[in-house]
């Protein structure tokens, strides 16, 4: 039998996200959105892609999640993108409330799913899915590290002329403005990039990947990114439905590993069926410990405002740290 997929979001994100993995033609593929006709009407076109593209994945669109009973996998896009000006925290408490309902719905009518969570601030909504949803910490995983690291990559194969299959990185930490790309241990063809970009060059490189949701809400203006972060997605679905245990940086809740304990933060994983299947404990230099707990102490700073006011977004929220 096909997998089954819910999308939840049918805005930029999440339709793109849809129409990426109908195409892969591995599974079923279930759209909602609050939005009355905006997923059957995308589902639809999706669909009579199919005979063109060549795929016979199932794409239905639905406002009503009796459509996604049974999903293996559930990704939650559905919040507000910010505009220009606005950081990805000022998102939280609109987001909050969508993805709390969100979540609810989904573990009513799907409580084996895996859950993805790509709205923002996505550290602190993916640690509110986990504590609705009441999942494993393996079931619950957030997508941002895949995508500030492929915007590291391709900067960094922009200055060198090289291909992208040849740069190697890890970007960790929160998806803000303290994520912590690993120029260390960011190679291209097997060389530190350390020896191939002089330093200033490198900071202006890191900081531009930092910026680089930024960069793209400057430009477009009306919205944020969703080419790159729909891709990132779905290598995630690709390698939990694979099963192909491939290590992506992912935000995960931490355990322990790194020094912290009882947040989410960006942190390499191994991936593959049933979700995390490890964390990845790279040695860090004094310096990048110090910079992820930074990281660590902004997402804590943003579930610690969630738990001030969690009554409003869900009366059965407890606290989360
Ligand atoms: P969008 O505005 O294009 O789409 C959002 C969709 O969610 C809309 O169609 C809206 O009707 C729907 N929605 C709102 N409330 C809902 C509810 N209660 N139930 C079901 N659907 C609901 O926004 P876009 O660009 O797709 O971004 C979605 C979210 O993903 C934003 O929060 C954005 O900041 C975040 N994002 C996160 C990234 C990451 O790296 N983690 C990357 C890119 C976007
Ligand atoms: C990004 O980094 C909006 O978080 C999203 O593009």
């Amino acid at each position: 039998m096909r997998s089954r997929i819910t999308v939840v979001g049918a805005g930029n994100v999440g339709a793109t996200l849809a129409q990426r993995l109908a195409e892969r033609d591995y599974a079923d593929v279930v759209l909602v959105d609050i939005v009355e006709g905006l997923p059957q009407g995308k589902a639809l076109d999706m669909l009579e892609s199919g005979p063109v593209v060549g795929f016979d994945s199932l794409v239905a669109g639905s406002n009503d999640y009796a459509a996604t009973a049974g999903s293996d996998i559930a990704i939650i896009t559905s919040g507000v993108p910010r505009k220009p000006g606005m950081s990805r925290d000022d998102l939280v408490m609109t987001n909050a409330k969508i993805v709390s309902g969100v979540t609810r719905e989904l573990v009513n009518h799907s409580p084996d799913c895996i859950l993805i969570v790509v709205a923002n601030p996505v550290d602190a909504m993916a640690q509110l899915a986990h504590a609705i949803s009441g999942f494993s910490r393996e079931r619950v995983i957030g997508m941002a590290g895949i995508l500030d690291t492929a915007r590291f990559r391709t900067f960094i194969a922009q200055e060198l002329d090289a291909s992208v299959h040849d740069v190697q990185a890890y970007v960790l930490g929160g998806h803000g403005d303290t994520m912590v790309p690993l120029t260390r241990l960011t190679t291209v063809a097997g060389i530190p990039v350390g020896d191939l970009i002089p330093k200033e060059r490198l900071d202006t490189i890191v900081q531009r990947a930092r910026d680089g949701g930024a960069e793209i809400v400057n430009l477009l203006k009306t919205g944020s990114a969703y080419y790159a972060p729909s891709a990132a997605t779905a290598q995630m679905v690709d390698a939990i439905l694979h099963d192909t245990r491939q290590v992506l940086p992912c935000t995960v809740r931490l355990q322990g590993e790194y020094g912290v304990d009882g947040v989410f933060t960006g942190v390499p994983c191994r991936l593959g069926t049933g979700g995390l299947l490890e964390v990845i404990d790279v040695e860090l230099t004094d310096d990048e410990r110090a910079a992820l707990h930074r990281s660590a102490d902004a997402v804590r700073q943003v579930v610690a405002v969630m738990d001030a006011r969690r009554s409003e977004i869900d009366p059965a929220l407890q606290p989360m740290l």
